[in-house]
């Protein structure tokens, strides 16, 4: 296997969770994104990830740096949330992966969140979420608002090791780690099952 490191951020425990198991089964090792960028110039890939924060990565300005500072290298990240639907997925790539780091393959993984361990501003913050997916009638929510108002309202934990099988197979392998299904090509492969499903309905109705 490539000379891997693996690079986290947790604020809430979840994404060290999984960070923790994949250094393990893949036998790479493990830093927490305060790591100085030049301890990692002996790897040939990092994998950086950490839990979503209002769409946000933590820890990306970070990850952005050693990027940056090492372009070369192969990278793979992993987001770790608990509204992981189409929609929300697209949306996180495209707020932390820009420019010369859209090609970057991200694995996305189910969090956890608990009400009594949140604070301060990320208290107000999920106070605004949960009112807003209140105000909405329950027929109009989707599934995953539906879901993350229960997990605010009485806390949730999804965090499962079997599901970071995928990643770790793919760390395994010295092939370069394909962007999944949920990075680029996603959109190609939303639009097709649209297109296919809009020719069942044609076909039904003729
Ligand atoms: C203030 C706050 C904002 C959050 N925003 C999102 C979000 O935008 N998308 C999402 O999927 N999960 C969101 N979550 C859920 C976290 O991503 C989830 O709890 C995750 O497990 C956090 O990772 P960590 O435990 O490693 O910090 C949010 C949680 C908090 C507390």
């Amino acid at each position: 296997m490539k000379k891997t490191a693996i690079i986290y951020t947790s604020k809430y425990g979840s994404a060290e969770r999984y960070a923790q198991w994949l250094a393990e089964e893949t036998g790479s090792d493990l830093y927490k994104s305060d790591v100085q960028t030049e301890a990692l110039s002996g790897y040939e890939r990092i994998v950086f990830g950490g839990g979503i924060h209002a769409g946000g990565i933590e820890g990306i300005a970070k990850y952005r740096k050693i990027f940056k500072a090492m372009p070369e290298k192969e990278y793979v990240a992993f987001a770790v949330g608990l509204n992981l639907g189409d929609a929300e997925r697209r949306e996180c790539r495209e707020i932390n992966f820009r420019k010369a780091m859209t090609d970057i393959p991200c694995f996305f993984l189910r969090g956890a969140y608990d009400p009594e361990k949140v604070k301060g501003f990320d208290k107000s913050l999920m106070k605004f979420v949960k009112k807003a997916i209140s105000k909405k009638p329950e027929h109009e929510r989707t599934r995953e608002e539906g879901e993350l108002l229960d997990a605010i309202i009485n806390g949730a934990d999804y965090v499962d090791r079997s599901s970071l099988v995928p990643l770790a197979e793919a760390l395994k392998s010295d092939e370069p780690v394909p962007l999944n299904n949920y990075g680029q090509d996603y959109d190609g492969a939303l639009a097709e099952a649209i297109e296919r499903l809009a020719k069942k309905k044609k076909d039904r109705e003729e």
